[in-house]
């Protein structure tokens, strides 16, 4: 990792670099052990396995077969679970104590950027530790023991796991995840932060990390970045739909890149 070397070109384009956002989705968790989405290993790899776990994580599945959504909801929650943040996510916690102004847009829901030290976060597709119950709306959490975030009112992961059933809440109703389902739409506090902190006036600098960037609204802020004539920056080891317009790919794993972005950044400002 240390002895990564960025492209002299980026070390002089990231000089006076004082206003960050970064983009990031399953290839950043990747290195942590967790299975991203799509391509090779991904959850969605073999097409008709992929095909079946997309239906169950629907908004027409959790009210038909909850049960059936949830059975797949654990297979992502559970791998969270036992994860850990790596460099990649570290790293992007170290340059939001760098940067004067910061925000992070996350399509995971494995809670490891905040794990890292993050602040500001957006989890535009929610969170996995987190449920709502569908039918008085109170919130509930599971127990996290990577944070130690433990108490007897919260769900245990483990036990509602091998029930392989979806959790009730206190009132009997069948609690939900707190992510976003296939057929439903952002949350709309979510999209108004992503506008005011990416769109309206993008940050110096736009990084996108392990995403195949399929959605417009992932795809977007780079575009809006580039054209505003701000330094972009993409990492992944695959080409995607943004390879093309950003200044600068870099065909590496988040773990090796983004410290030395870090570093870099880091350098520049030597007060922090
Ligand atoms: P994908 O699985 O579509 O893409 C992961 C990307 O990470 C790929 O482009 C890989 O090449 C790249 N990658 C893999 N390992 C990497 C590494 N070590 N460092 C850097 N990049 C690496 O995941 P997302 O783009 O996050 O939505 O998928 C977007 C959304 O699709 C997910 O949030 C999920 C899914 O349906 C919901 O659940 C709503």
């Amino acid at each position: 990792m240390g002895d990564f070397e960025l492209p002299q070109s980026l070390h002089l384009a990231l000089r006076g670099v004082r206003s960050v956002g970064v983009i990031t989705g399953a290839g950043i968790s990747a290195e942590s052990g967790i299975p991203t989405y799509r391509g090779k290993g991904g959850i969605y790899d073999d097409p008709q396995e992929g095909d079946r776990t997309i239906e169950a994580l629907s908004a027409h599945t959790l009210a038909a077969d909850p049960d059936r959504t949830w059975r797949a909801l654990f297979q992502i929650a559970g791998a969270a679970v036992a994860a850990l943040p790596n460099e990649g996510h570290a790293a992007i916690a170290k340059i939001e104590d760098t940067a004067d102004r910061f925000v992070l847009l996350t399509q995971n829901v494995d809670g490891l950027h905040r794990l890292a030290g993050s602040r500001n976060v957006i989890d535009i597709h929610g969170d996995a530790f987190e449920v709502i119950c569908t039918v008085c709306g109170k919130a509930n959490q599971f127990n996290d023991p990577r944070t130690g975030a433990m108490a007897p009112q919260r769900l245990d992961m483990q036990a509602c796991m091998a029930a392989g059933k979806a959790p009730r809440c206190p009132c009997g109703g069948v609690y939900r995840p707190a992510v976003v389902l296939f057929g439903e739409m952002l949350p709309e506090d979510k999209i108004a932060r992503l506008y005011a902190e990416l769109l309206d006036s993008p940050p110096d600098l736009v990084i996108s990390v392990g995403t195949s960037a399929m959605f417009p609204y992932i795809v977007q802020p780079m575009l809006v970045a580039a054209s505003a004539g701000k330094l972009t920056i993409e990492i992944n080891p695959e080409p995607t739909e943004i390879s093309d317009f950003v200044a600068f790919h870099i065909k590496a794993k988040a773990g090796q890149a983004l410290p030395a972005i870090a570093a870099a950044l880091t350098d520049q400002h030597p007060e922090h």
